[in-house]
Formats: C-alpha cells, sequence, structure tokens
C-alpha cells in the first residue's frame, strides 16, 4: 500500500525531480522542525496577519503531529514541509475552550457543547451519546496544505494519520474540531458531521463545530510512517 501511494504521488509530480512526498507523525513530545511551523505559518496565521510568533501553541508538546514532507528543488537536499496537523486529548475538566494562542488578545474558541451536557444532535440527526461516553475527547486544530498543493490528497492523509495516532495511544475516543466555513467540505469528505450554528472566532472567520467517532486505528499496511521521538 505505501508503494502504491508513493508511485502514485512521484507519478503526480513528475514534473517536478526529487519532489517524493512523505507522511509522518510524531507526539507527544514531538520535536518538530523549523519546516513544520514554516507550513503552519505560512498556511493558517500569516494570511490572517498574525505575527510568527502565533504559529506555535502552548501546548503543542502534548499533541500528536502529522504532517507531509516533500524534496524541495532548491536547494537540493532540503526538505519542506507542504502540509499539517495535529489532535490533542481534551483534558477531562474540559469541553474545550481555549484561547487560540498565547497572546493578550488571542481569540477565543468555545466549548464543544455536546461535551458538557446532554441532549444535543448533529446535522445528520445523529443524537449524541451522553459527555461520559463521549469520553476520551480529542480536538484537531492546525489542519492545512500549502496552496499550490492543495486538492492532492495531502490533507486527507495527515487527518487519517492524526485519527489513528490517536486511537492507538488513547484508545476508541470522540473526534471533534472547529472547521473554518471554507473547509466544511474537506472535513465532510472525510465522514466529519457539523453539529450547531455557525459562530465568529474573532480574527480568523466564520467557524462550526464537527465531530466524529474514532474507533478503528490504521492497520500496519496503511500509509503511516511513523517518527519516533529524536528520530530524524
Ligand atoms: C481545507 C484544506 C486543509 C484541505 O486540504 P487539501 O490537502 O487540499 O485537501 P485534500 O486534497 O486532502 O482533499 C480531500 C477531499 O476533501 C474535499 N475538499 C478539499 N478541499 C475542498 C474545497 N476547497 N472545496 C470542496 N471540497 C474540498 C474534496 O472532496 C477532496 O477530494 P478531491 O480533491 O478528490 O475532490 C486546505 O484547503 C487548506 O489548507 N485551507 C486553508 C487552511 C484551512 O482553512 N485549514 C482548515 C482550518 S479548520
Amino acid at each position: 500500500m505505501i508503494l502504491l501511494w508513493v508511485r502514485m504521488m512521484c507519478d503526480r509530480y513528475s514534473h517536478q525531480p526529487m519532489a517524493q512526498p512523505s507522511v509522518h507523525s510524531s507526539g507527544p513530545g514531538a520535536n518538530l522542525s523549523a519546516a513544520y511551523f514554516e507550513a503552519r505559518y505560512q498556511i493558517l496565521r500569516e494570511p490572517l496577519g498574525f505575527p510568527p510568533s502565533a504559529a506555535k501553541l502552548p501546548d503543542d508538546d502534548a499533541a500528536i503531529h502529522a504532517w507531509i514532507e516533500m524534496d524541495r528543488v532548491e536547494p537540493e537536499e532540503d526538505m519542506m514541509v507542504v502540509a499539517v496537523g495535529r489532535i490533542h486529548l481534551i483534558p477531562a475538566d474540559s469541553t474545550g475552550a481555549c484561547a487560540d494562542t498565547d497572546d493578550e488578545n488571542a481569540a477565543h474558541c468555545p466549548d464543544f457543547l455536546p461535551l458538557g451536557s446532554h441532549g444535543f444532535s448533529d446535522v445528520s440527526g445523529n443524537d449524541f451519546p451522553t459527555p461520559e461516553a463521549l469520553r476520551p475527547a480529542v480536538q484537531i486544530r492546525q489542519m492545512g496544505t500549502l496552496e499550490n498543493h492543495q486538492r492532492k490528497g495531502f490533507a486527507a492523509i495527515v487527518l487519517a494519520n492524526l485519527e489513528s495516532e490517536a486511537v492507538t495511544l488513547w484508545g476508541k475516543c470522540t473526534g471533534f474540531l472547529q472547521a473554518r466555513v471554507h473547509a466544511i467540505p474537506f472535513y465532510e469528505s472525510q465522514n466529519w458531521t457539523c453539529f450547531g450554528e455557525e459562530y465568529m472566532v474573532e480574527g480568523i472567520g466564520l467557524h462550526r463545530s464537527m465531530w466524529k467517532p474514532l474507533n478503528v486505528p490504521l492497520g500496519p499496511d496503511s500509509l503511516v510512517q511513523s517518527r519516533t521521538e529524536g528520530e530524524e
């Protein structure tokens, strides 16, 4: 399966010699490269006018990260990160609300209400289980693909890796995320479902919450090429 995927990607990039994408994941306690944060900043923060310091989140160390690397054409033997994402465990005493960054004036991301009380349904009419049954709950954040590398399946691979790594580490769990509205079709294509009304996250834009029960880790013949702590 890995060989098939690598071959497929080589075909897609055959006009760009040396560009061979590979998927990696690491964490908690990941040793993340400057290239990872460069990509995150370029995709998610710079377009909104945030300073480079906003590329790092205070709890990055507690999250599992996944990303796709490709060789740069110039300079040779250097690599770049073209797609990123992370997933973290929502603490048992939290229903997901957090500040977006460390800054004093950081945007505020609201709670996931089904983690606080029972009686909610999603847009497909599925009733949420009780808050207790939704735990462990995990949250996807900072998903993105560089603009000139979009629609090649990269974010889908990153997301599948994060979901799988979460199940491996935390067991059967419930995924939550706050999607920028233009990203909803992407998450829907990966079987995530919207719930609740749209809301504004100040400085970022309109969002909608989404969820997905997570219970199946990817098999050993999957697309995961995991990098453990300390490996180059
Ligand atoms: C949303 C985003 C991460 C998708 O990344 P991507 O690598 O292009 O996504 P993929 O190629 O894996 O897409 C998989 C599927 O999702 C759907 N999809 C992805 N982008 C879409 C779009 N703009 N419109 C409609 N469907 C889309 C498609 O079904 C696609 O499959 P297809 O290309 O075979 O039709 C990317 O557009 C992005 O980085 N946007 C800017 C940052 C951002 O908003 N991040 C999300 C924050 S919540």
